[in-house]
């Protein structure tokens, strides 16, 4: 059999510096924030509202943006299923992160629940925090900040997520942000709810 088209004899390279040092060196624990809901729901704005939060404490974060990554790593992909379900998987580039030492925060719709499934048990559970931006439809539908929902309404685009396409919500999320009596968190606010969550866990300190 041919080993030229298989991954095989290939080896785990263990290196003196290990997690542990880099957590150390940067006070903080690595892990994953999977900020994850409709278009228009919000996560870029916490994902960046986080960043800048954890950068003023003195943490180091890094955006990996749904978007973003489509214009690079994922730009081969489109939003069929098996698309989505690829553009998931290579979001393992978050644990690389998390074990760099850093508090990767990964924002994209990633509607699939065995996809979000398939990341969190890449990583020991702890070390991956699902937030859920649970923002209903019709609020995203009227944000609505790049025009795409006005498309798929009048189905220039196909497939789109949470027209013709289904969002499956998180059934056990560590954070879920909502509306409070009708009205939205500030994006101060939201980044305030998981800093909260990292301080208790304590991903803040080595
Ligand atoms: S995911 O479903 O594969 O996780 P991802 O977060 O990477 O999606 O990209 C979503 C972005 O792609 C949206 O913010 C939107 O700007 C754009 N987009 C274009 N077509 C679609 C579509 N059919 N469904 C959802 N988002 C789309």
């Amino acid at each position: 059999m041919s080993t030229i088209t298989n991954s095989t004899n290939i080896f785990w390279q263990e290196c003196q510096i290990g997690k542990p040092d880099r957590q150390k060196l940067l006070n903080q624990k690595g892990c994953v924030v999977w900020i994850t809901g409709l278009s228009g729901s919000g996560k870029s704005t916490l994902a960046c509202s986080l960043g800048r939060e954890l950068h003023t404490r003195g943490k180091l974060s890094y955006v990996l943006d749904g978007d973003n990554l489509r214009h690079g790593l994922n730009k081969d992909l489109g939003f069929k299923p098996e698309d989505r379900t690829e553009n998931i998987r290579r979001t393992e580039v978050a644990k690389l992160f998390a074990d760099a030492g850093l508090i990767c925060v990964a924002s994209l719709i990633s509607p699939y629940r065995r996809d979000r499934d398939a990341c969190r048990a890449m990583l020991p559970d702890a070390n991956f925090i699902e937030v859920f931006m649970n923002m209903p439809l019709h609020l995203c539908e009227a944000r609505d900040p790049k025009g795409l929902y006005k498309l798929a309404r009048s189905g220039k685009i196909k497939g789109f997520t949470g027209i013709d396409d289904p969002y499956e919500p998180p059934l056990n999320c560590e954070i879920e942000i909502k509306q409070e009596n009708g009205v939205c968190p500030t994006p101060t606010a939201m980044a305030g709810q998981v800093v909260s969550y990292l301080e208790n866990k304590g991903f803040l300190r080595s």
